[in-house]
């Protein structure tokens, strides 16, 4: 199987990577700042996303992850907080980032026998879920799984089949030392989720351990 995992030069997604390869898969992993294997993307950038489209030619691709994202509102008070910019850029990188992927490689899904997608979310994207807090955050993996869901109809009649995850809370950069699990468990849990991912569950939301997530 040829998998395409944005942001796989740390965390989740580096993991991801390493866990496919592993187990045989052919993998394209992509980083803002590439080393070794990994090819250039910024998913913000339409310009990027077509680039790596031309790199992958006509190579079909059978499963595309959607896992780079950002969280830069941590803490932020609600008097002061949340810039204009901050609320931008993240939704230009969770929302809008994971429709351009998706939109730039359609044509490479489509070469592929039963592709799937996997757009990785949060619990933080559910509406059951409202502590209160990281408001740009929740409403960009909110509307990522919205948008998940949306392309989970379109693409039924191709065949294509979309699922939208919660990794866990993982110890990477933006989970903190203080998280649930290991980055390998989180791996593991997904891609074993994607394995399962049929038209049958497309526009599912799950968490990595396979329990359906309300949305
Ligand atoms: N960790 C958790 O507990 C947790 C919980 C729920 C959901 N998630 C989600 O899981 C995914 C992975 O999270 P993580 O914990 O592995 O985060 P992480 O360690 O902070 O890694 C984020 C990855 O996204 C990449 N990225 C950020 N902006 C990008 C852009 N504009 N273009 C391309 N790549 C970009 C980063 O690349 P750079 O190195 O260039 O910055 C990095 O590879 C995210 O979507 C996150 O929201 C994580």
């Amino acid at each position: 199987m040829h998998i395409v995992i944005t942001g796989a030069n740390r965390g989740i997604g580096h993991a991801m990577a390493e866990r496919a390869r592993a187990a045989g898969h052919q993998v394209t992993g992509t980083a803002r700042e590439p080393v070794d294997d990994l090819v250039a993307l910024d998913v913000t950038d339409p310009v990027s996303c077509g680039a790596l489209a031309e790199h992958l030619q006509d190579h079909p691709v059978d499963l595309l992850v959607c896992n780079a994202g950002i969280y830069p509102d941590k803490g932020q008070p609600l008097e002061t907080g949340y810039p204009a910019a901050m609320w931008a850029e993240s939704f230009a990188t969770n929302v809008t980032g994971v429709f351009l992927c998706i939109q730039s490689l359609l044509p490479n899904l489509r070469a592929a026998q039963g592709a799937k997608i996997a757009i990785i979310s949060s619990q933080m994207a559910s509406h059951t879920l409202a502590p209160g807090g990281s408001y740009i955050y929740r409403a960009s993996k909110a509307a990522a799984l919205n948008l998940g869901r949306n392309l989970a109809a379109d693409l039924a009649p191709e065949g294509i089949a979309v699922g939208i995850y919660h990794p866990g809370w993982v110890r990477t950069d933006m989970g903190g030392d203080a998280a649930e699990i290991s980055v390998d468990e989180a791996a593991d849990g997904l891609l074993a989720r994607f394995a399962a991912l049929d038209m049958a569950a497309t526009g599912c939301f799950q968490t990595w351990d396979g329990r359906d997530h309300p949305y």
